[in-house]
């Protein structure tokens, strides 16, 4: 499933780059739950992942807040797009399931609708990964499109670029707690009037101490 989503955003990359490098100017809720998460990153820890960091504008928006930040995306393309729109910012080609890092090296985890794209039985990968890579008690923030029931909770939809799932924010967060995180918080939004008509979810959490 990974290399057809990487395809999918090596062909649609320049094209999403041009949709959603503005995409925080646009919404406030999502420039609140990345100040939520950055006001949790202690001072001077280190780096923070946003792991499918798409076009770079979210590691940008987290260098603004004060917060120093890497982008790993699986696709190559998508990664040219952040360098060429981020020159001064760091950014890897790499799966957010398998990251090229150290145990315990990471200050902090963003995972904003890449998560969407993962065969939903696989989730589980990608928290122990994130698991093994975070240090102790720094904060994860995910966002996904949420479904409103956990009968719905892996539902696909029809996504622009690769196929995607609706997730149940419950479900989430069991499968976060089963391999360690802690300390949930969870919101939901109605989306606006030019998204698509699914919920957004918000999760922000903590590696628990090992
Ligand atoms: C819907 S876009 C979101 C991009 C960006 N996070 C944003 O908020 O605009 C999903 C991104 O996740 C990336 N992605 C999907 N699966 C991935 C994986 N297993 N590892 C790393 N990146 C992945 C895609 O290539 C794509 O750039």
């Amino acid at each position: 499933m990974t290399d057809a989503v990487r395809d999918s955003y090596d062909a649609r990359a320049k094209e999403y780059a041009d949709l959603f490098l503005d995409h925080l100017d646009r919404v406030p809720a999502d420039r609140e739950s990345l100040g939520a998460f950055a006001r949790l990153v202690s001072p001077g820890a280190g780096v923070v992942a946003d792991v499918g960091c798409g076009p770079g504008n979210v590691v940008h928006h987290l260098a603004e807040l004060g917060v120093e930040a890497i982008g790993y995306d699986v696709s190559p393309a998508m990664i040219d797009e952040a360098r060429r729109a981020f020159p001064d910012s760091t950014f890897h080609v790499g799966d957010l399931t398998c990251l090229d890092l150290a145990d315990s090296s990471l200050a902090g985890i963003v995972a904003r609708y890449s998560l969407i794209h993962m065969a939903p039985t696989r989730l589980g990968d990608a928290f122990r990964e994130w698991f093994r890579v975070l240090e102790p008690r720094a904060p994860v923030l995910v966002s996904f499109f949420a479904s409103n029931s956990s009968a719905n909770h892996g539902l696909p939809f029809d996504h622009a670029v690769a196929t995607a799932h609706e997730l149940f924010p419950e479900t989430l967060v069991a499968e976060m707690q089963a391999v360690g995180f802690d300390s949930f918080e969870v919101s939901t939004r109605k989306p606006m009037d030019d998204e698509r008509p699914l919920d957004h979810g918000t999760i922000l959490a903590r590696r628990g101490s090992p």
